[in-house]
């Protein structure tokens, strides 16, 4: 019996396998690592089909966090305090005075306005009193926006009044023109 024959009958089942194991791991994690590529791929390829995919769903996701919705009735966006809607649309009338309106900060014009009371002052700026357009002109200010701006200017000039807080549902528009 030579050397080599003594070789070959040494070799056990076991060893056999183990052999075999040591020798298919490259190709069979080769073909793991390739089948995991395609699948990547695949993961990565957009379906359009899919619903999550439709232009409604990508936009849904992606909107941005702090979100204005239009809503039927009325707007909800953030409302303006008093001073910003004076200096926005009041001042061009309330500052100079124009038209005999009470300037702002003058109490001898404004104390009897303010004697009217807020609720008929506010009655007054948000449907129109003679030269006084409805809320001012601007038909887009909120029922609260016009309430603050009164509260602002009648403070200003020696007034108390404390505007209504916002309210979850936003204030209906008033028809444009209408007084
Ligand atoms: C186009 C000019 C003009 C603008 C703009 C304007 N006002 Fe006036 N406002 C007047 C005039 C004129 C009067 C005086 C009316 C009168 O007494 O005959 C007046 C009067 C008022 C009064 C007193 C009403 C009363 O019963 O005595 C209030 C309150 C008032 N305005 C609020 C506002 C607010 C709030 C704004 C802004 C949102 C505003 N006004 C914008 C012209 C204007």
């Amino acid at each position: 019996m030579s050397a080599h024959d003594e070789q070959m009958t040494r070799t056990t089942p076991l060893q056999f396998v183990a052999a075999a194991t040591v020798a298919l791991l490259p190709p069979a994690i080769a073909i793991f690592l390739i089948v995991r590529l395609v699948m990547g791929i695949q993961a990565g390829h957009v379906d359009r089909e899919d619903p999550a995919m439709s232009a409604k769903a990508i936009a849904a996701r992606i909107k941005p966090v702090g979100e204005v919705k239009i809503v039927a009735g009325g707007i909800a966006r953030v409302q303006k305090t008093g001073e910003e809607v004076f200096n926005a649309v009041c001042t061009g009338c309330h500052t100079a005075g124009a038209m005999g309106a009470p300037k702002f900060g003058n109490k001898a014009n404004w104390a009897p306005r303010i004697a009217k009371g807020y609720p008929t002052l506010i009655k007054h700026a948000l449907g129109g009193f003679n030269q006084m357009p409805a809320r001012g002109g601007d038909p887009d200010l909120s029922d609260l926006e016009v309430e603050r701006a009164i509260a602002y200017m009648a403070n200003a000039a020696g007034a108390k009044f404390t505007p209504p807080e916002p309210k979850p549902a936003p204030a209906k528009k008033a028809v444009p023109g209408a007084k």
